[in-house]
């Protein structure tokens, strides 16, 4: 059998690593054509400039929802913007519940905190997406909504939750931000909720750096998003007129995205379709050269056609195994990592979220966790609350799988998986 690297034999990947940025690397020539327009026009503000000109950021919202098939898409500055915007537009805030994933970027639960409503946290099952068993048992009457995380690019179990929604009058909020393209038995994540929330951070599929996405079906949501995203002043037919119906008009934020994020975005989101049949192509070369292996449990999915293919994670039988494992496929020249390890942070995982864990709050008097407006009992956080959790995110192994993989990285990639497994799993 071969010499392992870690042990100084070959390595099995002689190739560099290629960054997980799949649209970001990708920005080129249309881009620039895009943001030079902008440029060249001092059209840099949505609404107005010297001249009159099609905004960016309205043509981004058009082919946005038309392509994902929502009757409203709204633009706006990031996915914790979206987020914050949903919340309150669904009507979360003092006194709510919202109940988050234990396995997500902390934003989303960040973003429960700034509506003034409290987080609770609910287990992920072996999909690494949020569990709907846990959501039941989860819910109380403070529960006002649930926020589904499509986490590391595929999706919840939409059938299951749109169902607890409906049957229970939750609301139901989707975060898409790792997972923008991806789909549930045919029809576009973030079409599934009252609303759906998009990130173009720079480690997202597509990218301006920064910038969000929020879409929806219902016309008052829309009218609240729209409103609360912008200072309620913009958006109205009559920009000083009276409110057109009661309470349509209310103090809300600047969440709004430049024209110059808009730019680059069209040019991105032409490149959408290119990226996820990459994806997917590298996906699948590296899997089908490791399924036969024995020792390893793939993540599950709730619809494996629908995956957008940015991460490749696997299931070891015991926590104790993953480092020295992954240890194993670095020294072979490959980017793997463990998810869930007590001594490594990660704002990934609610049990690093100390802030969180000790209801840290910006302003002394515990907003929003001494709320008057909460009934019942309060809402509290342990480590290890969620074990089912960090059972399953301790015993992963992660790989990122890049766009730009060439067919010879991706069968470096599954050779070294094969070298490591065949020695250390046996
Ligand atoms: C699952 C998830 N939700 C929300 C966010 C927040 O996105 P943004 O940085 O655009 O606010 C991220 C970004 O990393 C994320 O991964």
């Amino acid at each position: 059998m071969e010499k392992l690297a870690i042990e100084g034999g070959p390595k099995a990947k002689t190739t560099p690593n290629v960054p997980m940025y799949p649209g970001g690397l990708e920005i080129g020539e249309t881009e620039k054509r895009e943001v030079m327009e902008v440029l060249d026009r001092k059209y840099l503000f949505r609404y107005y400039g010297p001249k009159e000109y099609p905004s960016k950021v309205t043509e981004l919202e058009k082919r946005f929802s038309e392509r994902l098939t929502s009757k409203y898409a709204l633009a706006v500055n990031s996915c914790t913007s979206a987020l914050i915007s949903s919340l309150v537009a669904v009507g979360a805030g003092p006194g709510s519940e919202v109940i988050v994933p234990g396995y997500t970027f902390f934003a989303s639960c960040a973003a429960v905190i700034a509506a003034k409503a409290v987080p609770v946290i609910c287990e992920v099952d072996d999909t690494l997406t949020i569990d709907p068993t846990d959501i039941e048992k989860k819910i109380n009457k403070n529960t006002k909504a649930v926020i589904a995380v499509h986490m590391r690019g595929a999706s919840c179990d939409m059938d299951s939750i749109t169902k607890i929604c409906k049957k229970r009058g939750i609301k139901l909020i989707e975060d898409v931000a790792q997972a923008c393209g991806g789909s549930y038995k045919g029809k576009k994540l973030g079409t599934f909720g009252d609303t759906g929330c998009f990130s173009f951070q720079y480690h997202k599929i597509i990218t301006a750096g920064e910038g969000g996405m929020c879409l929806t079906d219902n016309k008052r949501l829309y009218d609240r998003l729209m409103a609360y995203h912008d200072t309620a002043a913009c958006w109205r037919p009559d920009r000083f007129g009276m409110p057109r119906y009661e309470g349509e008009i209310f103090c809300g934020v600047n969440f709004r995205m430049s024209e110059l994020t808009g730019a680059v975005m069209l040019a991105q989101f032409n490149r959408l379709d290119g990226l996820l049949s990459k994806m997917r192509k590298n996906k699948k070369r590296i899997k089908d050269r490791i399924k036969r292996l024995k020792n390893i449990i793939f993540r599950r999915f709730n619809d494996e056609k629908g995956d957008t293919a940015i991460s490749l994670i696997f299931y070891l039988d015991h926590k104790e195994k993953v480092k020295p494992f992954v240890e194993a496929l670095k020294a072979e020249g490959i980017d793997a990592g463990g998810i869930f390890d007590k001594s490594i942070p990660d704002w990934h995982i609610y049990a690093h979220w100390k802030h969180i864990m000790d209801k840290v709050t910006p302003t002394e008097e515990g907003c929003p966790y001494t709320c008057s407006y909460h009934k019942g009992k309060p809402v509290e956080y342990r480590e290890d609350m969620c074990p089912k959790t960090l059972d399953y995110l301790s015993r992963s192994v992660h790989l990122d799988v890049p766009a730009q993989l060439t067919d010879e990285d991706c069968d470096m990639i599954a050779k070294g998986i094969l070298k490591v497994a065949g020695r250390l799993l046996q």
